[in-house]
């Protein structure tokens, strides 16, 4: 079979496009044609290497895929050849808390990802998709989706609150699509008019244009009586966190997920003043997967996609996802 392969941590030219036996199965696995990948921001640092806990060399990468299940191991029970299916992030987080252990199977860093035309997955680290979705689709929903619905319901989602969620990329796009399904009031940042234009006809509430208004975190006071948000959906990171922080109101969330933004290290004070509780969000469970695909579907939430990108030309998707230009999510077909 045709998959990519990082072959080392010198950057994105270490990715190549490689010749590799198909899978072959275990009795606990579910042989799957892939039929669509997504790309993560994540994906862009593991070419680098030092992602905590992600270093395998080399590296099938990606943790985002969906496809159709071409054959079974005499143990699975949940799963048939024919089933539309896409893998967890973690192939071993399934449900609870998350363990040392378990955090070391992210797919596609810890442990070979899904880049690549087939797959053999634990049948414990698949999901069946919803019936709504294609592949490319459901392809969007291991990590952003996923981790969007972890942030929002970890945080006790309900209709009174008010969602911040900074900037237009995949997981954001998720958070302000989830939140008004729970008729959530969310305030959504960008760096883009255009960009803010195509988050209200989504649903988004107020936007706030965080290069016009670089004090973002003052006008999201002035949007909430000067009261705040129920829960920052942080992005952004060291670079944002002292801004989200100010912009959460007291009591409040502050659901830590990004790494995107470089700057100071901020204050712990407002922490303690403002009694909120700061959580660091890690994509989440097969438990929580299933339950985001229940929500999908109740709701036929459409997942947003930027860029369909031919298998051929996988690496063009990091560059987009790198040029930050897109609106939700890039996604990789195969023939
Ligand atoms: N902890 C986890 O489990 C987890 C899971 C998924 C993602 N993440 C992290 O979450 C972040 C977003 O991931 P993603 O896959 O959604 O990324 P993405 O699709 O690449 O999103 C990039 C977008 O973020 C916005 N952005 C960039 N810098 C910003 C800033 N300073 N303030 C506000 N928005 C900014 C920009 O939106 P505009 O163009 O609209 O300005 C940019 O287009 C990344 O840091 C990623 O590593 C973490």
């Amino acid at each position: 079979m045709q998959a990519y392969r990082l072959e080392s941590h010198t950057g994105l030219d270490a990715l190549r496009r490689v010749d590799l036996p198909d899978p072959t199965l275990a009795p606990d696995e579910i042989l799957v044609r892939v039929r669509a990948n997504a790309i993560n921001y994540r994906d862009l640092s593991m070419p680098l290497g030092g992602y905590p806990r992600n270093d395998k060399i080399p590296l099938i990468p990606l943790s985002d895929a969906a496809g159709e299940v071409i054959d079974v191991g005499s143990d699975v029970t949940e799963f048939k050849p024919g089933d539309r299916v896409a893998n967890c992030f973690f192939r071993d987080w399934i449900d609870g808390d998350i363990n040392e252990q378990q955090m070391h199977t992210a797919h596609g860093g810890g442990i070979d990802g899904v880049l690549a035309q087939f797959i053999g997955l634990k049948q414990h680290a698949a999901v069946h998709i919803p019936a709504h979705l294609s592949f490319q689709q459901a392809a969007t929903l291991p990590c952003a989706a996923v981790t969007a619905w972890q942030a929002l319901t970890a945080a006790d989602l309900n209709p009174d609150q008010t969602i911040l969620t900074l900037g237009t990329g995949g997981v954001s796009i998720f958070a302000l699509q989830l939140a008004k399904t729970a008729g959530a009031r969310v305030i959504i940042t960008s760096s883009s008019d255009e960009k803010l234009d195509r988050a209200r006809a989504l649903g988004a509430d107020l936007t706030i244009n965080y290069k016009t208004h670089p004090d973002w975190e003052t006008e999201v006071r002035k949007l909430t009586d000067g009261i705040g948000v129920d829960n920052v959906v942080e992005l952004g990171g060291v670079g944002t966190l002292e801004k989200s922080l100010a912009a959460a109101k007291v009591s409040g969330t502050v659901s830590l997920i990004g790494i995107l933004a470089r700057g100071e290290n901020p204050s712990p004070l407002p922490v303690l003043f403002n009694r909120l509780t700061v959580r660091g969000i890690y994509v989440g469970s097969r438990a929580m997967f299933q339950q985001l695909n229940r929500t999908l579907e109740t709701h036929q939430i459409q997942p947003v996609i930027d860029q369909c990108i031919p298998f051929a030309d996988a690496p063009r998707a990091y560059d987009l996802l790198q040029s930050a230009k897109h609106f939700g999510k890039i996604v990789i077909k195969h023939d």
